[in-house]
Parts: C-alpha cells; structure tokens; sequence
C-alpha cells in the first residue's frame, strides 16, 4: 500500500511486508512487527526511559472500548485539518481516536509500542464496525519511527510525549517523517471558561462534580502516600511538565490553535471511570507499583475512603461539563 517504511534491517524504504535486503515483516495479529525493542524502558542507566502500556491494557481502555462510535466535532475538525492525507497515529494505543478517524475515511498507519493496545484497538475498530481498509498498524518504537524522512501529511502523538524521558526525541522523529507542509496535530482538554462562567450545570450538579474530583484526589494522594512512607516507590513520571511549544517552536515554521467547543454535559460514575483504572494498575505512575502491593494498598485506601465517603459513593452518577478541546497544529 505505501512504499515509505523504512526498514528496521537497512533502513532502505520499502513497502510491507517485505525488503529487496531479505526483511520480511513478521505479521501477527494484523499487526507488522516492525520494532524488536521492548515494551518498557524503565532502567535507571538507560539513556532515555518510556512507559509502553503493555502491562495496562485493558486497564486504560475500560468501557469505552465498546462504546457505540461517537463522531464528535473534534474529529470532523481533524479530518478536514488532515484533509485526504494519509496520517501517522504514533502511540495510538487503544484507538480512542484512530478508530473515529478511520470512520471519517481517514487513511491512517497506527504505531504503538504495546501489542495489547494494538489488539485493543482492532477489538475497538470491530466493536463498532468500522471499515479498517484504510488502516496499517505496526508495533513500533516512536523514539525510531519506521518511516522514510518526508512521508505522511500528518501526524498526531495523542497523551504520549509525558511517558518518554526525552519527549524531544519523538518530536524530532514526527518532523523527520513529516513531508514539506506536514502538520503535527495536538490535542488538549483545556478546563473551559464555560465550567467556569457560563456553565449549565446546576448547584448541586456542581457540588456533585467537586466532590467527585476531591474523591479522585483522596485515592491517589493516599495511595502513593502509603506507597513512598512504607515502601520507599514514589509515582513515576517522565516528562508531565515539558513545554511542548518550545520543542515544537524551535523545528516547525508554523502553529495554529483551533479550540472545539464541546458543550456537552456528561455523566460519569467513579467506580467505572477513575476508580476501573486505578485498580487494574491502568495509570502510568502506578507502572513501579508491583501487582501484589498494588492490590493491598489500595485495599487499605478504600478502606479509608468508605469511612470518609461512604460506600455509596462509589456508585453515584456524576454530571460534569466536557472540557472544550484545543487543537495546535505546528506545520512543516
Ligand atoms: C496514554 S496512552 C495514549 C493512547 C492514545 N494515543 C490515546 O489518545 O488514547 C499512551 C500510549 O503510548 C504508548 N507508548 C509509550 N511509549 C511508546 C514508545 N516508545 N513508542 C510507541 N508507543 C509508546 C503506550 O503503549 C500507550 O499505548
């Protein structure tokens, strides 16, 4: 389909599956493995450290896996940032938003480090029916893109940079393979001013929403408390605080921010939002965390937290205001 892989043998470009060096892709799963690099990198000693999703899985997906496709405005304003061109979904994980795209007719080549994303997302993509003839997806390592220099229109690196010590390492990466003109899209929640003046939730909707965050708070701040005063692990973050528009600024000749407003209300519980996540160990700070430590400390925590919040906090149904998203595009 596309003849600007570069491959991991000769690095010569080449079309799937098969190099005229005697590569050949092996293809599992519908997935080329494109990359023998490790799922992980987390030891001290190594030059730059990443935190693939192979141990969270599921963890981070949750419901949403099955969740009928939504088009939401900010894919339609993808797809026409886009436009027709073929894009590079780097670290596309579960395919929260290839598989949306793929819907709009986007031709995408999704990467990931993990192999249990990448199946996650077919299972995504089949869930709900979308045709996946505009997909390829490669298990590949962001920090050496298995790509020619100069070929896609676009790219997106959706909630990735913070897990790689050196985000600046992927971003020259996207600008490598990036043509003339390419657009690297990022997305963000921006915390609306519609929450704040002009929000429609009612009193006790904004209550509702207050305590429920204050709950998320509590479990995580008592977690890693109890985890760094009795076991000496602290939460393990990369990069939270980089400034991607200085990276960005310094290599791309143009930006653009577009904000989508999303207006929506939106109803959540904790117990299958937040809470599903952090049991099942599906936050990247909790990747130092054992699994049998994990298990008894948030035991204890919950414990903590029925005394304080009640156990029928757990099931309550919460109303919030979705954020509005703000998309950059930095052009080539
Ligand atoms: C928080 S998830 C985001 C997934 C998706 N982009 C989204 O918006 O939902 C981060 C993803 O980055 C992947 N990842 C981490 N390090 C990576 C690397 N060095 N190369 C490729 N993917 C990586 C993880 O496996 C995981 O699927």
């Amino acid at each position: 389909m596309y003849n600007f892989f570069k491959c991991p043998k000769c690095s010569k470009s080449f079309s799937l599956p098969t190099c005229s060096c005697g590569f050949a892709a092996p293809y599992d799963n519908m997935v080329y493995q494109l990359t023998s690099d490790p799922y992980m990198i987390k030891d001290e000693t190594a030059t730059v450290k990443y935190i693939g999703y192979e141990d969270i899985g599921e963890a981070y997906s949750g419901v949403s896996i099955h969740t009928a496709l939504k088009v939401e405005e900010k894919f339609s304003q993808l797809a026409k940032i886009i436009d027709g061109g073929t894009l590079l979904d780097l670290a596309c994980g579960d395919g929260l938003l290839t598989v949306p795209l793929l819907g709009l007719g986007v031709k995408i080549i999704a990467m990931d480090i993990s192999d249990k994303m990448l199946a996650l997302l077919h299972k995504r993509a089949e869930s709900v029916g979308v045709d996946a003839s505009n997909l390829v997806v490669c298990r590949a390592n962001a920090l050496d893109i298995p790509l020619a220099d100069n070929s896609v229109d676009a790219a997106i690196a959706n909630s990735m940079l913070h897990l790689i010590s050196k985000p600046e390492l992927v971003v020259n990466e996207i600008y490598r393979v990036l043509k003339k003109g390419g657009k690297f899209i990022a997305l963000e929640d921006k915390p609306t001013n519609n929450q704040l003046n002009d929000c429609t939730l009612s009193e006790e909707e904004l209550r509702d929403n207050n305590k429920h965050e204050e709950m998320v708070s509590f479990v995580h701040r008592r977690y890693f408390e109890m985890l760094k005063a009795e076991h000496e692990i602290i939460s393990t973050r990369y990069s939270w605080k980089f400034d991607r528009d200085e990276i960005c600024g310094n290599l791309f000749s143009t930006r653009e921010a577009i904000i989508v407003p999303m207006n929506n209300k939106v109803q959540y519980n904790f117990n299958d939002t937040f809470l599903y996540r952090m049991r099942g160990k599906g936050f990247s700070d909790q990747s130092d965390v054992p699994f049998d430590l994990h298990h008894i400390v948030l035991d204890r925590v919950m414990g903590e937290f029925f005394e304080k919040y009640g156990e029928a906090a757990l099931d309550t149904v919460y109303t919030g205001w979705e954020n509005d998203i703000e998309i950059t595009v930095y052009s080539k």
